[in-house]
C-alpha cells in the first residue's frame, strides 16, 4: 500500500498522540517498516474538522488545537475554505482508507463510535480504535462486517494500551488455550490505590489522575470498574473466544473500600488491587471485576502506581505475564501506530 490515507474522528489526548508520533518517527517508520501515512481529515465534536487531500499540515493542526483550543471550533481556521463536515461526513467523504475512531468510550451504548465504526466499513475503510466500546459491545457484528468487505477492524490499544496484550495472545500465543486471564487493568485505580496505601486521601489521589490524563472523562469508569468490565469483555471474547456481554460480569468498584483496610494491607502481608478476570469454569467462560486483598507473594501485587499487568494462563507456555503502561498520550498513541503499521504489513 502506498502512504496510508487517515481519518481521525476525535482528536482528544489520544487523538493527538498519535499525531506527534506520525511526525516524530516519520523517517524510522519509512525507513524499518516502508510506512507512510497522510492524515487526510480530522473531525472532533468539539475542535471542529479540516480537511486536505493531500494531506494535512499536521503541525498546524497541532498548534490550532494548542493555541486555540479554549474555544470550540479550533480547526475551522485550518483553512479559508470552512470544512464543516460532522463526524459521519468526514467518514463517508474524506476518501480515507483508514478510520481512526478515538472519540470518549461510552460503554453504555458504545456510541458514536459504534455508527462510525459501521460507517467506515460501509465506506470501505479499515478501522483501528482504542475506544472500548465499540469492542466491548458490538464486537461480533464489526469483525463480521469488516471480513466480509475484505478490511481490518484493529484495537489493540483497548487493553494496556501501548503494552501489546491482544496481538501478544492471539498472534504470538497462536494455538494456545486460554485457561484464565487475570490483572490489573486500569491505571486510575492502581494510581489510587497505591497512594492510598501511602496514606493519602482517595479524592486528593484521584484528582491527580485526572491531572496526569489517566482518567476517563468521567472518573466513575474507572473507580467503579466499568472500564475494567470492557476490558474484560474484550479478553473474554477476542482472547477466550466467548461471547459474552457487559451484563455478564460480575462488578465492583473501590469506592467501598475502607482506607485503613488499605493502608494497613501490606502489614498483614497483602495489597489491594482491583483485578480484572476471565476464566473458564466448568465449560462457561465465568468473567469479574472485583477488589482483591492480594498476598504479597502474588506477581500482581508488586505492580504499583498507573502501570497495569496482565497474566495469562495458557495451556501451550503455561503462564504469561506482561506488565506495562496501560493509559497516556504516548502509550496509547503507539498502540494507533501499531495497528497502521500492522494493516500496512498485510496490504
Ligand atoms: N482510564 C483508563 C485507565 C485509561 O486509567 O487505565 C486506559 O483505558
Amino acid at each position: 500500500m502506498a502512504s496510508q490515507k487517515l481519518a481521525l474522528i476525535g482528536f482528544g489526548t489520544v487523538g493527538r498522540g498519535l499525531v506527534e508520533i506520525l511526525r516524530e518517527k516519520r523517517e524510522l517508520l519509512l525507513e524499518e517498516f516502508g510506512f507512510g501515512a497522510r492524515v487526510v481529515a480530522v473531525s472532533d465534536v468539539y475542535h471542529g474538522s479540516c480537511f486536505d487531500a493531500d494531506g494535512l499540515d499536521l503541525g498546524r493542526v497541532l498548534e490550532l488545537v494548542a493555541s486555540r483550543g479554549a474555544e470550540p471550533g479550533a480547526l475551522s481556521a485550518y483553512s479559508d475554505q470552512v470544512c464543516d463536515w460532522d463526524s459521519l461526513e468526514t467518514i463517508r467523504n474524506s476518501g480515507a482508507d483508514t478510520v481512526v475512531e478515538v472519540t470518549v468510550t461510552n460503554i453504555e451504548t458504545g456510541e458514536p463510535a459504534v455508527s462510525h465504526c459501521r460507517a467506515a466499513f460501509e465506506a470501505g475503510a479499515h478501522v483501528v480504535t482504542t475506544n472500548k466500546g465499540p469492542v466491548a459491545l458490538a464486537w461480533s457484528e464489526l469483525k463480521d462486517v469488516a471480513k466480509s468487505r475484505g478490511l481490518q477492524f484493529r484495537f489493540e490499544g483497548t487493553v494496556m494500551s501501548g503494552t501489546p496484550v491482544l496481538s501478544t495472545a492471539t498472534e504470538a500465543l497462536a494455538g494456545c488455550e486460554f485457561v484464565r486471564v487475570r490483572g490489573i487493568l486500569n491505571g486510575t485505580t492502581n494510581y489510587i490505590l497505591s497512594e492510598m496505601e501511602q496514606g493519602r486521601p482517595y479524592d486528593e489521589a484521584l484528582a491527580t489522575a485526572q491531572e496526569l490524563g489517566y482518567a476517563e472523562a468521567d472518573p466513575t469508569a474507572d473507580v467503579e470498574g466499568f472500564d475494567v468490565l470492557a476490558k474484560v469483555v474484550i479478553l473474554a471474547n477476542v482472547v477466550l473466544g466467548a461471547e459474552i456481554g457487559v451484563t455478564d460480569v460480575s462488578r465492583e468498584g473501590i469506592t467501598g473500600l475502607d482506607a485503613a483496610a488499605v493502608a494497613a494491607a501490606p502489614g498483614l502481608g497483602q495489597r489491594w488491587k482491583l483485578i480484572g478476570q476471565v476464566e473458564r469454569r466448568d465449560g462457561k467462560v465465568v468473567a469479574s471485576v472485583a477488589p482483591v486483598a492480594l498476598p504479597l507473594s502474588d506477581p500482581l501485587a508488586s505492580v504499583g502506581g498507573v502501570t497495569n499487568a496482565v497474566t495469562m494462563e495458557t495451556d501451550l507456555v503455561g503462564p504469561v505475564t506482561i506488565v506495562g503502561a496501560g493509559a497516556g498520550k504516548e502509550a496509547t498513541g503507539q498502540s494507533l501506530l501499531s495497528d497502521l503499521v500492522a494493516i500496512h504489513r498485510a496490504g
